[in-house]
């Protein structure tokens, strides 16, 4: 760390615990402050300029500061940032996500993914009267209180004990769950590549054990792709030919501003109609603000299926190269997951170096990134890595 800095870190010490707002970005003594990003870089309070690999947890699929984004955006903070109504872009965006996933599907929007999270299980138990539900273990699905690691302090009892941990892959296990107690299940949420678990894609046996599974037991099937969303049109359920009854998403389809959605088939997504007696009631002050909205479906509109695939096929070029020169490396895709040794001092190396990486060594990649620039990641990750 340098003069401007650390002078910033020292600031936050007096008015946030360790200087931090969110745990994710910590690195010890104390990350370096963003003052602005343009493209695919990052320029810190010293003027240190990094490749950006983090791109807000996977969350900015254009980079910075997007041309037709950022003007979506402006243009909708200019005519009013949130309304005491309902806004046209709302129907918009859920026309669009319906379109890209290419089923009847109904729509909720929240300020983040652990929002769309918690209220997918509480819709799918609503809609099927029942209380457990199965997830992995060691899959993020952000802070709401029942999907948090089993350890986290401040969370009661029954939070914990309302859901059932499976390891991945664990076919026999996951089986053996619903045989015990499977005319509880409401759900299995699931995330076909889960990051903190070590970003490797679910294998296929497994999820269709799954399917079956929660089919004859009459359970859901919720699918978190909160961050592999970006990998496919209909998300990453589609390359397993899986369709799930409720899909969170949250990420890329707000164009960089806060943003969870809940999708879903009709029948399930209506125990949030608010005319029906026993509905969920989920408001949200900032639910569906126009700014959110227009700046998503700007975000998405420029991230056609021609533009998927580029990504990912760029991403999968970056992935071989890591590989190839023995840098353990997982992912698929846009989305990649190095394992320093040391994560910390890995992180510090690729940061003096130029290019910035998540701290637990997520590497997602911007349409943003010009070719010199993936070639500068590849080689400066392979020298601090390998
Ligand atoms: C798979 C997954 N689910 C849920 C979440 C929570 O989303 P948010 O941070 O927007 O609350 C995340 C966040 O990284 C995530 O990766």
């Amino acid at each position: 760390m340098t003069a401007e800095n650390e002078r910033l870190a020292e600031r936050a010490t007096q008015v946030l615990p360790r200087g931090n707002s969110r745990a994710t970005l910590y690195v010890p003594p104390a990350p370096p402050y963003a003052v602005e990003g343009e493209g695919a870089v990052v320029v810190d309070a010293d003027g240190h300029r990094v490749i950006d690999c983090n791109n807000n947890y996977t969350s900015l699929i254009h980079g910075h500061a997007h041309p037709s984004v950022t003007e979506a955006a402006v243009g909708a903070a200019r005519r009013g940032s949130a309304f005491g109504l309902p806004t046209e872009s709302e129907i918009a965006l859920a026309e669009v996500l319906s379109g890209r996933f290419g089923r009847n599907l109904r729509w909720r929007f929240a300020n983040s993914g652990s929002e769309a999270v918690m209220m997918a299980m509480r819709g799918a138990r609503a809609f099927t009267g029942r209380e457990l539900v199965v997830r992995l273990a060691g899959a993020y699905h952000g802070t709401y209180d029942q999907v948090v690691a089993p350890d986290e302090p401040g969370v009661p009892r029954p939070a914990r004990e309302a859901t059932v941990s499976v390891a991945q892959d664990d076919e026999a296990a996951l089986r053996s769950v619903f045989r015990t107690g499977g005319g509880n299940i409401a759900a299995v949420l699931v995330d076909l590549m889960p990051n903190r678990a070590g970003l490797r894609p679910l294998a296929p046996s497994f999820v269709t054990a799954l399917r079956e599974e929660a089919a004859a037991a009459g359970a859901l099937v919720i699918v978190d792709e909160i961050i592999t969303y970006r990998l496919g049109l209909g998300g990453l359920q589609a390359s397993y030919g899986l369709v799930a009854d409720l899909t969170t998403v949250a990420k890329i389809i707000g164009g960089g501003f806060p943003v969870g959605g809940l999708g879903g088939r009709p029948e399930v997504m209506a125990s949030f109609d608010p005319q029906r007696p026993s509905a969920i009631h989920w408001g949200g002050t900032f639910s569906a603000n126009p700014v959110t909205m227009a700046a998503g479906a700007a975000a998405l509109a420029a991230y056609g299926p021609e533009q998927i695939d580029a990504l990912n096929g760029r991403g999968d070029t970056l992935r071989r190269r890591l590989a190839a020169a023995g840098v353990e490396v997982s992912g698929r895709g846009s989305l990649l997951r190095i394992f320093p040794d040391d994560p910390a001092k890995a992180w510090w190396e690729l940061y003096r170096r130029g290019v910035l990486v998540s701290v637990n060594g997520l590497v997602a990649l911007s349409t943003a990134m010009t070719d010199e620039q993936l070639d500068t990641v590849g080689a400066v990750i392979v020298d601090t890595l390998a």
